[in-house]
């Protein structure tokens, strides 16, 4: 079972968490279900750009990204070669170090 180590958040969490996750999750719904409430605007259809991470460590790991979650990326806050979409992240056999930025840009609700 791959563990995933989030960094500390000063909001989402202060501490850092060290969780475990199952291959084939997201890393966004497993932030969720370990009460780190990351913001997902678009509900994960990649749309947004609330849900962006930052996989320090085990990046390589992940599937690469696909076009539409690139393009979305460019629009993300502190974007960084390793920041990836929590919600199109799937988390393969590897351990991972992921930091969840400080800021995010919620076009959904800059946009109405
Ligand atoms: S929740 Fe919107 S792109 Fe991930």
């Amino acid at each position: 079972m791959p563990q995933i180590i989030f960094l500390p958040n000063d909001e989402l969490c202060p501490d850092g968490a060290v969780v475990q996750a199952e291959k084939g999750e997201s890393l966004l719904d497993v932030a969720l279900k370990n009460d780190i409430h990351v913001e997902h605007a678009c509900e994960k259809v990649c749309a947004c750009t609330t849900c962006h991470m930052i996989v320090r460590e085990g990046f390589d790991s992940l599937e690469e990204s696909d076009e539409l979650e690139d393009d979305m990326l460019d629009k993300a806050w502190g974007l960084e070669p390793e920041s990836r979409l929590g919600c199109q992240a799937i988390i393969e056999d590897e351990d991972l170090v992921v930091e969840i930025p400080k800021y995010t840009v919620n076009l959904v609700s800059e946009n109405h």
